[in-house]
């Protein structure tokens, strides 16, 4: 497994990226590596000097995301996503489990359940977090069905870690969802 270092890099965030690794290479099940990674970063999300100011940089028109790491061998990548105030992305879900750390201000969740198929399919919304800065959740697919939200007033910066070589797909989204939302 080679480390990938185009990208440009601090000492904090080559560490996040070296501990993703070393639970990576454990090969768990997804959900407990999604698990055990969102554990582990908890503690980088506290580190002032943690992302260079480029990835900081968000966009007037949606949210931004800045690729920091894509692992050679594709077993994962490390993004960081900065949120204007109301912007969000699309009801979605991952090609492979996946990690949400939040660095500053407090990142909206809303996960949704997939019901009836065909003409009758809908979703239902079943679950809303806030996440707040210095925390971090993973989950894994199938199941995960969600969109996230800044519903705040201030940036968002948050630290999405994916099993997935985000550098050769562009995306980590396995399906965007135009259906509707109902009660029930
Ligand atoms: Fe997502």
């Amino acid at each position: 497994m080679s480390i990938s270092t185009a990208a440009p890099s601090t000492p904090v965030l080559a560490d996040l990226v070296c501990a993703v690794r070393e639970i990576v290479r454990l090969e768990r099940p997804p959900a407990e590596a999604a698990r055990l990674v969102a554990g582990r970063i908890e503690g980088f999300l506290a580190q002032p000097d943690l992302l260079p100011a480029e990835y900081r940089e968000g966009a007037p028109d949606r949210y931004r995301q800045h690729l920091v790491h894509t692992e050679d061998d594709g077993s994962f990548s490390v993004v960081a996503l900065v949120w204007q105030p109301g912007q969000q992305t699309p009801i979605h879900d991952h090609v492979a489990w996946c990690v949400a750390g939040v660095y500053e201000g407090a990142e909206t969740e809303r996960r949704y359940e997939l019901r009836g198929e065909g003409v009758t399919a809908r979703l239902v919304a079943a679950d809303d977090a806030i996440n707040n800065a210095g925390t971090a959740c993973g989950f894994a697919p199938p199941g995960d069905i969600h969109l996230v939200r800044n519903s705040g007033t201030s940036t968002v910066i948050s630290i999405h870690v994916y099993g997935a070589h985000i550098g050769k797909l562009g995306t980590s989204i396995r399906r965007e969802y135009h259906l509707p939302v109902a009660d029930e």
